[in-house]
Parts: C-alpha cells; structure tokens; sequence
C-alpha cells in the first residue's frame, strides 16, 4: 500500500547543513530510516530494526528553509521482515517547486524484547 500522507515531513534547518551549505546527505539518510520504520508500524509492526537499506542515489540537493517529506510504500511483507520504499521530495523554500531527491528501500525486521525476530501481526 502506498501512503500519500507522508509518515515525516521536516523543514531543514542550518544545523542541517555540510560544508558545501547544503543539506548533508547523513540528515536525510536518518530521516529515510525513521520515516521507513514509521511506515513498518503503519502495516502491524511494533518494534522494529534496521537491517539493510539499498543503493542510495541524490538526484538534486536539498536546501535549508525547503520542507521535506517522506512517502512510504510498503515493497515486501514477509514472516518477521518487511521492505518499505521511502521517496524523499524537497518543497523549495522560495518557489514552493516539488522537486524529487532520492529513494532507498529498507528492510526492517520486527523483534521481540529478547531482540529476537518476531512474526509481523495482520
Ligand atoms: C535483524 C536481526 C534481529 C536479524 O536476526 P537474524 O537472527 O539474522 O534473523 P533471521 O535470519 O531469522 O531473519 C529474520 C528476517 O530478517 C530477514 N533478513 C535477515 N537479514 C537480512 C538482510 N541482510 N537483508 C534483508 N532481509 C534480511 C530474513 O529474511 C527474515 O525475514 P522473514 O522472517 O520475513 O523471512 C539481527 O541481525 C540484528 O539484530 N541486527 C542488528 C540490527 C540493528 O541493530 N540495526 C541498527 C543498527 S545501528
């Protein structure tokens, strides 16, 4: 399912910011894992950890001021893991223009308190 509501949307800020004065690429990688984690809770899971995320590739940087959202899309629901797409697009701060910066796909795995997997619910 496909989440037109996205599950973080964050205006970056100065502290954001790399050497170059544009948003370093780390920010948005962290971002990807929690608004990917979101999206796993969305689909029944409770707790929940990073075990692979795919090749990542920026097609446009991201600015400070622009506002930022995190679209998930469930890619794989398996017994204990599941695959979110999460697609990354950046709303200018001085023209409001929608650009798209990158997707990953991120496996997570639902774990009990042991940190063991756990089977997902629904
Ligand atoms: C994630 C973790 C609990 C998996 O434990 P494990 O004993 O290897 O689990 P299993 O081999 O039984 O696999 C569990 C599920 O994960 C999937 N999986 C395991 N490794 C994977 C990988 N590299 N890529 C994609 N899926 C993977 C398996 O296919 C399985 O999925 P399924 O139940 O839907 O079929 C364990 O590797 C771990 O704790 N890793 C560290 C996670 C973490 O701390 N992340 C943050 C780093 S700062």
């Amino acid at each position: 399912m496909k989440h037109t509501d996205p599950a973080i949307r964050v205006m970056m800020m100065p502290r954001d910011t790399n050497v170059h004065n544009t948003i370093f690429g780390g920010v948005i990688l962290s971002h990807i894992d929690q608004a990917g984690a979101i999206g796993a809770r969305r689909e029944g899971c409770r707790r929940v950890v990073t075990v692979a995320m795919d090749k990542i590739e920026f097609h446009k940087p991201v600015h400070v001021g622009d506002v930022v959202s995190y679209f998930t899309e469930i890619v794989k629901k398996g017994r204990t893991s599941i695959t979110v797409r999460v697609c990354v697009e950046s709303d200018r701060f001085d023209t409001h223009e929608n650009v798209s910066v990158t997707s990953a796909n991120v496996t997570y795995v639902n774990i009990n308190k042991d940190g063991k997997p756990e089977p997902i619910e629904g």
